[in-house]
């Protein structure tokens, strides 16, 4: 048995000192930005792929830009227990949210090598680099390379700057060639499990440290495209106007009315630009995305059916053009309930009561579950914040993740043996 009884180790605060470390890999001082296939991204893998060797791991970064850290088994199980999270930020990000899991499951290896201890199954520890989607208008590059999920359009996306996913990678030294050679197949692995920050309020409101998900909601992302024509906003006529703002704004309305119909769809549009947008120009063309998500399919594809025809009817009322293209799109996913089961039972063997809950949010663990059974542990964050400097969670907390990880991981028989 792994024992944490002895006082002076203190996994939580080697996490939470790793993740102030990790947090000044950042485009700017001051605040956390670390995009996919940035050279901050790249310190912070470097940084990543010593602590996993200092962890006893054999490490590698893969096709994609996923720093891979094995840990060898005893021989017993071939197929490796997946653990793994990401290292990509949003813009003006918290430092918990991806990084937390990547560093802890670094921690419970190191507790493992620190003890000499090697269990009947292989772990890999996974920190990808793309679950934001922030850079590039695709996502999950990382976690699909695994799965054997990525379509090969994926590397043609571009930045705003016209870098395309295919010319980062090569820059990060990847070879994108070797994405097919880098997925698993489904008989190689146990399956693959996260541990997230909740990115909500749920634990904090029952007073828990941890969490055991149930299910990550589905989602969609388009890209929208509203042409209109640009004129002078001193001389052109309000009715002669084809003001491309005008009718995005009504379409953005369109968006949360809609979602907000409907108990647990949400519907988000984070980002809206007016290109060759002037105080003294009527906006000719304006580009903006929309993000649904909802534990429901059919209430998610339902949704955003109605959306695009009542953006149909806005364009036409208001004589402009209007496209969406599809960016991403992520079925619901259910845990996998021999894994939750395990989990719990981890989480009550430390003492807490096990309660399970469903993420509103999305994770690596969405991609995973085209490849295995997934399971992810969430950790408590003040007031729910995410995305946002203000995320925190509580050095005790991530004591306890790393304790409860450890259980779950001597625990765990392997899928033989259970089946
Ligand atoms: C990832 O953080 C997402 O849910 O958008
Ligand atoms: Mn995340
Ligand atoms: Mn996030």
């Amino acid at each position: 048995m792994i024992s944490l009884a002895d006082q002076d180790v203190r996994p939580g605060a080697e996490v939470m000192r790793r993740l102030d470390r990790l947090a000044r890999f950042s485009q700017e001082e001051g605040t956390l930005t670390r995009l996919f296939l940035t050279p901050e991204h790249k310190a912070a893998a470097l940084q990543v792929k010593l602590w996993m060797e200092a962890a006893g791991m054999a490490v590698h970064v893969d096709a994609a830009g996923t720093v891979v850290g094995r840990y060898d088994g005893t021989g017993e199980c071939r197929q490796a227990l997946l653990i793994g999270s990401h290292i990509d930020t949003v813009r003006n990000a918290g430092k918990y949210d991806g990084s937390l899991g990547v560093v802890a499951a670094i921690q419970a290896v190191a507790e493992l090598h620190r003890r000499a201890r090697r269990l009947p199954f292989p772990i890999e520890v996974l920190a990808f680099g793309d679950e934001e989607g922030v850079r590039f208008p695709v996502t999950l590059l990382g976690s699909r390379t695994i799965a054997g999920t990525v379509d090969p359009a994926m590397l043609d996306a571009r930045d705003d700057d016209g870098v395309t996913v295919r010319e980062a990678l090569l820059a990060f030294g990847c070879i994108p060639e070797g994405i097919p050679a880098a997925a698993r197949r489904p008989g190689e692995v146990l399956g693959y499990v996260e541990l997230h920050i909740e990115q909500g309020p749920v634990l904090e409101r029952e007073d828990l440290p941890v969490g055991i998900v149930t299910a990550i909601n589905g989602a969609s992302r388009f890209l929208v495209e509203v042409t209109g024509e640009a004129g002078h906003a001193g001389t052109v006529p309000m009715a002669l106007r084809r003001d491309a703002l005008a009718a995005a704004a009504e379409m953005v309305l369109a968006v949360e009315r809609r979602a907000a119909s409907v108990p647990e769809l949400v519907g988000t549009i984070g980002k809206l630009e007016v290109p060759a947008g002037a105080t003294n120009v009527v906006p000719g063309a304006v580009r903006f995305t929309i993000d649904m998500r909802s534990p429901d399919d059919g209430q998610r594809t339902t949704a955003i059916a109605d959306i695009m025809a009542e953006m149909e009817a806005i364009a036409s009322r208001r004589a402009v053009r209007a496209t969406a293209r599809r960016t991403y799109e992520e079925t619901a996913r259910k845990c996998a309930p021999w894994l939750m089961d395990r989990l719990a039972a981890a989480v009550a063997a430390n003492g807490i009561e096990p309660l399970r809950l469903p993420s509103g949010a999305g994770h690596d663990a969405s991609a995973l579950a085209g490849l295995t059974d997934i399971a992810m542990l969430f950790v408590r964050c003040a007031g729910g914040i995410s995305h946002n400097p203000a995320e925190a969670i509580a050095e005790a907390d991530a004591d306890t993740a790393v304790r409860v990880l450890l259980t779950f991981l001597e625990t765990l028989e392997t899928r033989k043996t259970i089946d």
